[in-house]
């Protein structure tokens, strides 16, 4: 994967007067790899679905003498799919504490114990002939990828100079949709998605947690990290200049001293407070949408289940249907790196959203015709390819700008209760998401603190009468030390 991201880096580098430097990407690099692990994650039990339940189902001859009702199945197979989720979710709130209390380096490098637990636990799972281990394994890995969800873009964002923050941002997005395909790739049946093989396939995923580890230490602790909250001036400085290449980093080092002498004056403030008040409201407000569109937009329905779906759309090789899927996401992210400083984050974000509302409406009344016009699988296929698209034009990268990770979110069963309408919920949910980015989203490419805070007062009628301590820019926002405050 280096030669791929330093491709990236190479082109990131030609469009903007920044240098980047050696410890910049690899330090970027490595802390993407975390990113990549997520995405591996969640695309590695789309593929194998049949074949890992056959196994649940042996399990169950085993331990029974009878064989597994299907609804047990269902039950077993969507709690190892989404307790993924769950386990995210209840480690991101950690993000916020475990990256002041150890600094975001060290978190990101006992974070890998997880994976490693994670995935042992499911690699060994067929061995000893337990789904549990399976469903625990998917559990940890998940508490793995929420704090990996939160820590890679808070770090990325922070050693990122102002004029990359944008390009190497969506980096993290980038990595996961690689994670994603190459789980995709290696779930073929003949990789690793075979009956024998499948154990490795889910093992796998302590490979990048091993090269991680090995490259953690090479890199500099964040400066913000050091300076702002550790105070350590000296270290911050030397940091500074690893990471740009330059002796002088006055500059920089200013503009934290005044990022810290604001947050020395601001008040502590409590989570309900933060929705209370509507100096902090307007902002938290859409910083939870922009991270709820990007997580109910029906994205995670493809990469959990497209191989079901394209078998139910009548898709003569839905397997590689689902990697074509992976091939679409990965292309598009890229489209979206070099549109993200040019066309606006808000605009992206909106386009997304209307292409992915018109796809799922097409998917769905091609999933809806299909018993009468059999060529429909076709353009449900081709559908489904432009939601995606669409996905990695704006609701995917963009939302990581805003803020970390608020919620994840499964389809759990709702695709057994729906069928093909599904895809119409999402449809309702993105044209609300779409509406709420059309009024209430600011644009903030290539705009200052200042020039932000001042749009939210304007909002506001002129009754916010201090400043925002929030940079939209940036992955990790003032919005993490505001939550682990209250923690
Ligand atoms: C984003 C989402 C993730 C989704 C992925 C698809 O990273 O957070 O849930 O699966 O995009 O590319």
């Amino acid at each position: 994967f280096s030669p791929y991201f330093m491709h990236i880096f190479l082109h990131i580098q030609l469009h903007s007067q920044f240098t980047v430097t050696g410890t910049l990407a690899l330090s970027v690099f490595t802390a993407v790899l975390g990113s990549m692990e997520f995405g591996y994650n969640i695309g590695v039990i789309n593929a194998p679905q049949k074949i890992i339940e056959k196994d649940y189902n042996a399990t169950w001859m085993h331990r029974y003498n009878e064989p597994i009702s299907e609804g047990t199945l269902t039950s077993l197979w969507s709690l190892s799919v989404a307790i993924f989720s769950i386990g995210g979710m209840l480690s991101s709130f950690c993000v916020g504490f475990v990256s002041e209390w150890l600094g975001r380096r060290k978190a990101m490098l006992i974070n890998n114990l997880l994976a490693f637990i994670g995935g042992t636990l499911m690699g060994m799972s067929k061995l000893c002939r337990s789904f549990e281990m399976m469903i625990l394994g998917r559990f940890i890995i998940g508490a793995y990828c929420g704090l990996a969800s939160g820590l890679t873009p808070m770090y990325v964002g922070e050693i990122a100079p102002t004029s990359l923050r944008g390009a190497l941002g969506t980096l993290h997005q980038l990595a996961i949709v690689t994670g994603i395909l190459l789980a995709q790739i290696l779930g073929l049946e003949s990789l690793l998605g075979s009956d024998e093989l499948w154990p490795v396939l889910m093992g796998f995923t302590i490979m990048p947690t091993v090269l991680q580890m090995s490259l953690l230490p090479f890199c500099p602790e964040s400066p913000r990290f050091l300076y702002i909250i550790r105070c350590q001036e000296h270290h911050a400085k030397s940091g500074l200049r690893r990471l740009t290449g330059r002796q002088d980093v006055g500059d920089m080092l200013a503009e934290m001293k005044e990022e810290k002498r604001r947050m020395d004056m601001e008040r502590k403030v409590s989570i309900p407070e933060l929705f209370r008040s509507s100096l902090y409201r307007q902002p938290i407000i859409i910083s939870i949408l922009l991270q709820l569109s990007q997580q109910l937009s029906g994205i995670n329905a493809i990469f959990y289940y497209s191989t079901s779906i394209f078998t139910k759309a009548g898709v003569q090789s839905p397997v590689y249907a689902t990697v074509g899927a992976g091939v679409v996401n990965c292309a598009f992210t890229v489209v979206s790196l070099f549109l993200v400083e040019r066309m606006g984050r808000r605009t992206l974000h909106m386009l997304g959203l209307a292409g992915m509302c018109i796809c799922a409406i097409i998917m769905t009344i091609a999933l809806a015709l299909l018993e009468t016009v059999p060529s429909m699988s076709y353009i449900s296929m081709l559908a489904i390819f432009g939601f995606v698209a669409f996905f990695e034009i704006g609701p995917g990268p963009i939302p990581w700008f805003f803020c970390s990770r608020v919620s994840l979110f499964d389809i759990f069963r709702l695709q057994d209760l729906c069928g093909p309408y599904v895809f119409l919920i999402f449809a309702a949910l993105l044209l609300f998401f779409l509406i709420f980015t059309f009024f209430r989203v600011p644009e903030t490419q290539g705009k200052t603190f200042d020039q932000i805070a001042a749009n939210f007062h304007h909002n506001l009628g002129g009754t916010m009468d201090m400043d925002l301590d929030m940079d939209l820019d940036k992955p990790s926002t003032e919005l993490d030390y505001l939550g682990d405050d209250s923690n």
